[in-house]
């Protein structure tokens, strides 16, 4: 078994990231700039925010956070996102969620011009990557795409097994699997809470990607030996052994699944920090008007 280090891939690539960054500033002064807005007081989005902008100064990148009381109406945040949609300085921006369950989540980001999607949550940039023409591609499918090219995976005809179908991550991964392109060209199954015979369909995939949102789901024997495991799920639970009295634990039983698997991400260090790099190649992109000229 090996391990799929994300950790060390995200690494690799903020490193060029950071070169490109570089090389804008010297030839045209121009330097990328995220912004993400933050609504109430969640604290993992509060940690998923700062790490966003800790990724963002590593490579040289420009970040600046906007924070709203919990209380903030979606009239005053439709507001953010216009004041965001029209500022020069801002190449790209993210709306945090979840959203105060008060504001419409689907109307916020409808509101996001699709040029500074760099979430590419926006119903444009969802239908042009179904439609395989160049778009925002939202951070953790596109990350996870990465994790598989750089670890030299084959996916040419060979079945993923997709665990989960939010818009964020189970659905779009499964459309970009199945794309007619290099690192796809998969037979992909997604499946969902409503599906039967999971552990029968699960043990038959080649790649298995697991986006459920439960804590260890996924157990040894819904996976095929040699399988490619991939783990989205991301849960603080308690622990004893650990000094922090939490530890971080996935949608896969790891103990079980990598005796089972050729190649697995652990949790964390897999899929985690490559969400946070393909967010910031996402901003890169917008900055050299990549994807709308
Ligand atoms: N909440 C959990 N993941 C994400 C993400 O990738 N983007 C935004 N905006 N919110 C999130």
């Amino acid at each position: 078994m090996k391990l799929i280090d994300g950790k060390q891939i995200a690494a690799e690539i903020k490193a060029e990231i950071a070169k490109e960054v570089a090389k804008m500033i010297d030839d045209e002064d121009e330097n990328p700039h995220l912004a993400a807005v933050l609504v109430g007081e969640d604290p993992a989005s509060q940690t998923y925010v700062a790490s966003k902008e800790k990724a963002c100064q590593s490579v040289g990148m420009l970040s600046s956070v906007y924070r709203y009381p919990a209380a903030t109406t979606e009239k005053e945040l439709l507001d953010v996102v216009s004041f965001l949609n029209m500022d020069p300085e801002v190449d790209g921006f993210i709306v945090q969620l979840p959203l105060p369950k008060h504001i419409d989540e689907n109307k916020i980001i409808e509101a996001i011009d699709p040029k500074k999607d760099v979430d590419g949550f926006h119903p444009a940039n969802v239908g042009r990557m179904v439609l395989n023409l160049p778009a925002y591609v939202s951070a953790t499918p596109f990350g996870i795409m990465q994790l598989l090219e750089r670890s030299n995976v084959e996916t040419q005809g060979k079945n993923v097994v997709v665990v989960g179908r939010s818009n964020i991550v189970g659905t779009p991964v499964s459309i970009l699997l199945s794309r007619k392109a290099k690192t796809a060209n998969a037979t992909v199954t997604l499946c969902h809470s409503r599906t039967k015979n999971l552990k029968e369909i699960c043990a038959n995939a080649d790649i298995l990607i697991a986006a459920i949102g439960v804590a260890e789901f996924i157990k040894g024997d819904m996976v095929k030996k040699g399988a490619v495991v991939i783990d989205v799920g991301m849960h603080r639970v308690k622990s004893d052994k650990t000094k922090s009295g939490f530890k971080l634990i996935g949608d896969v039983d790891f103990e079980e699944v990598s005796k089972k698997a050729s190649q697995i991400t652990p949790v964390p260090g897999g899929v985690g920090p490559m969400t946070i790099v393909a967010l910031i190649q996402n901003t890169l992109k917008a900055a050299k008007k990549e994807i709308y000229g």
